[in-house]
């Protein structure tokens, strides 16, 4: 055994052993816990509530308190849960604050009335706040921990305006403030990893900053005074809303001389500017009639709509290598029920759907309203016979529910086309990560599984069918397609061994074995990997692939392993997923499953089929232990549960 993998059973001992063996230095840790201890007693003492609360200076605290979770050495704690349990009045000064490695508290659903001490938002561990459904009141204070992720101040008594020192928290993922008396306007928070953001229900007033334009018009509704996009148009007259966004002012006045100066070289310039671009367009035109006429004379293809005297938009086109007397050779494969032929294909509409690896992908609507995906390969290194030979192969194997079958294709010298069947649900990647304009329902846990399986399902049949060597080749979540009820289907596989190695743009590079760097091989156990990864991706909600304003990493195996070594193993999963009560199990399971995967051995990797039954097994255990009450079957539990309303 490799001494540097992490198998299940390492993993299992580091998560429930490495945070012990962390404190190994010198530390006061009986100090701190006894500080803790005090605090929450002062607490208990100062603020009214229900007997559920059970905290005595007699019993220890990590152990028999209720709603309190301790740091794995018990030398603090760190998280404090006591939901709708008829806590009243205000929370008093330097009691909760003085917990200073808390990362969770969760007062939601009493009856803390008064404003909130300054000390217990700025704790600066503190990662989830949930204190709604109170009638907390006064202002939000505005030294707030840089490390919150959730801020849940919702239905409260909240007024005065809302902090612009939320801009300065850089990890915020939910903000909910809605029915509460917030009053100005909404400081331009410019947070790339704001997902969840609820500012309805208040008195909030002036233009809703663009930065946050891409949430939905219930994020904003019931404040009378908003205005600007997701909601109506400003009217133009309402006065400049606050200095916090004001847009600078124009140039004044005072500069007149210079300003009309310089105005008049800025025409001259643009004159002649302008002269020149009229020169260039019409340059253009000219070259692109010649080229027109060149094209037709030459049989030459496009595919696109013909508009011939229309005035569509410009459509893409794939298929311009495509020769005039290989028309009708676009080669079916058996029990397709399609009927069309390649001119009719040349003629449909295109839009880009995607650019991978292995070329661009189009979605085309021909003109009976089929709709079809049409792949044009570039870099394709093998000969013809070769090339067909791995299609026949690829459409035998692609008769299964979970993969995305090929329909047809189209090979000539300067040309090469794919045709498979559209699915509109788009892909695992877009509906995880969202998509352009940041738009993403939630994914809640069981359909991500029910994905995977699908998924790993599809995977394990490519392997099987295409006998012992037959590969995916490019497993990512961007190639696993979504059927109308959820499943999760493989596609674009089998492409690899058509194209030179290196077909892997970095935006790949994460999904990629370690192995096939040096060994330019692709291998089944690198599908396994490249699967892990994927496997990651879901329950971490990140993204491998570099994109801007995503939540991205680089090396997510890596990264993972980085973070279940040192830190907190809750911090690994998807904040999306930790709403959900009883799964923690699952999510330990599957993520050991995911770490077996992404071994750095091959050998280490279990094989598809495996996989797919580890995911089974956890579905079926799952639905066994989702019947018994809440806090049975838990024990084991090694992530500590995360309560939202
Ligand atoms: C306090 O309540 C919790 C859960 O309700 C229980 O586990 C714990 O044993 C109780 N502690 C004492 C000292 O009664
Ligand atoms: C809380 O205590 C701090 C100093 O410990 C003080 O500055 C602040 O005014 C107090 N806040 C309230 C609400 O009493
Ligand atoms: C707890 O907080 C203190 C003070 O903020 C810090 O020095 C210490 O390292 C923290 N302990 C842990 C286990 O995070
Ligand atoms: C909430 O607090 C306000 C004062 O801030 C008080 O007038 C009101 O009665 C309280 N509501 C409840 C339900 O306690
Ligand atoms: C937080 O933002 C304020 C301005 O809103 C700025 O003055 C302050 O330096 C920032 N603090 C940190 C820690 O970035
Ligand atoms: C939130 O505010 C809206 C509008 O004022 C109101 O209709 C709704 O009942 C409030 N919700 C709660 C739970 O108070
Ligand atoms: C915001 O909160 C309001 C009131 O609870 C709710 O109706 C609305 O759906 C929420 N919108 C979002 C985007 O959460
Ligand atoms: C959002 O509100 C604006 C104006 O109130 C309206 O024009 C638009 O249709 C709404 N959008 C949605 C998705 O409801
Ligand atoms: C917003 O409301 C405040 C009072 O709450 C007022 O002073 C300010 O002028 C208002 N701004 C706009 C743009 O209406």
């Amino acid at each position: 055994m490799g001494s540097n993998q992490i198998t299940p059973m390492k993993l299992f001992l580091l998560l429930t052993l490495l945070p012990l063996l962390l404190v190994t230095y010198p530390s006061p840790s009986h100090a701190d816990l006894n500080n803790d201890k005090q605090a929450l007693l002062q607490f208990a003492a100062l603020v009214p509530h229900g007997p559920k609360v059970n905290w005595s200076a007699a019993t220890p605290v990590c152990t028999s308190w209720v709603g309190i979770t301790c740091s794995s050495d018990k030398s603090s704690v760190i998280e404090l849960r006591l939901p709708g349990v008829g806590l009243r009045g205000p929370i008093p000064n330097n009691t909760l604050g003085k917990l200073d490695n808390l990362t969770t508290v969760s007062l939601r659903s009493n009856l803390l009335s008064g404003s909130l001490p300054s000390d217990l938002l700025s704790i600066p561990s503190l990662q989830f706040v949930y204190l709604q459904r109170n009638n907390l009141s006064g202002s939000i204070p505005s030294s707030l921990s840089p490390q919150l992720i959730t801020l849940d101040l919702s239905f409260n008594n909240f007024e005065g305006r809302i902090p612009s020192s939320l801009q300065n928290l850089t990890h915020l993922n939910k903000l909910y403030l809605q029915n509460n008396s917030l009053t100005g306007s909404i400081p331009k928070l410019n947070l790339p990893s704001l997902k969840h953001l609820n500012l309805s229900n208040n008195h909030l007033n002036g233009s809703i900053p663009l930065t946050l334009k891409r949430f939905p018009n219930s994020s904003f509704e019931g404040n009378a005074g908003l205005c600007g996009p997701p909601l109506n148009q400003c009217s133009g007259v309402s006065p400049a809303p606050s200095p916090v966004y004001e847009v600078p002012p124009p140039p004044v006045t005072h500069h007149k001389k210079s300003s009309r100066r310089l105005s008049r070289g800025a025409i001259i310039a643009i004159a002649a500017g302008g002269a020149a671009v009229l020169f260039l367009l019409l340059l253009m035109v000219l070259l692109c009639c010649l080229r027109k006429k060149d094209n037709e004379r030459s049989g030459v293809l496009k595919g696109k709509a013909f508009a011939a005297g229309r005035t569509e938009k410009p459509k893409e086109e794939f298929g311009s290598g495509v020769q005039e007397a290989d028309k009708n050779k676009l080669v079916f494969f058996e029990g397709c029920s399609f009927n069309f032929d390649l001119e009719d294909l040349l003629r449909a509409s295109a839009e880009v759907l995607g650019k991978g690896s292995y070329g661009t992908t189009y979605k085309a609507i021909l003109e009976d309203g089929t709709t079809v995906v049409v792949k044009r390969l570039k870099e394709v290194v093998v000969g013809k016979r070769e090339f067909e030979q791995q299609m026949d192969l690829i459409g035998r194997v692609g008769q299964h529910p979970n993969v995305i079958p090929l329909r047809a294709y189209y090979y000539s010298k300067d040309e090469k086309l794919l045709v498979y069947d559209y699915v509109p649900a788009g892909s695992l990647y877009a509906r995880l990560h969202g998509s352009k304009d940041g738009e993403k329902p939630p994914l809640d846990w069981e359909s991500r599984v029910k994905i995977l399986l699908g998924a790993a399902r599809g995977v394990a049949h490519i392997h099987s069918a295409g006998g012992g060597r037959f590969t995916h080749g490019n497993v990512k979540s961007s190639n696993i397609l979504l059927s109308e009820d959820l499943d999760g289907c493989a596609t674009d596989f089998g492409l690899a061994p058509l194209m030179s190695f290196p077909a892997v743009p970095p935006r790949t590079a994460g999904y990629r074995a370690p192995e096939t760097i040096e060994t330019r091989k692709i291998t089944q156990k690198s599908d396994v990997y490249s699967f892990g990864v994927v496997l990651l991706e879901l329950l971490t909600g990140k993204t491998p692939v570099q994109s801007p304003g995503r939540d991205e990493v680089a090396d997510l195996p890596r990264w993972v392993q980085s973070v279940v070594r040192e830190e907190w193993t809750a911090e690994v999963f998807d904040v999306e997923l930790m709403r959900r009560q009883n799964i923690e199990e699952e999510l330990v399971q599957m993520l050991q499953i995911a770490m077996a995967c992404v071994s750095k051995v091959p050998d280490m990797r279990p094989d598809m089929g495996e996989v797919v039954r580890m995911i089974e097994d956890i579905r079926q255990s799952d639905s066994s232990s989702r019947l018994s009450p809440e806090g049975e079957g838990t024990s084991k539990s090694k992530v500590s549960e995360i309560q939202t309303p």
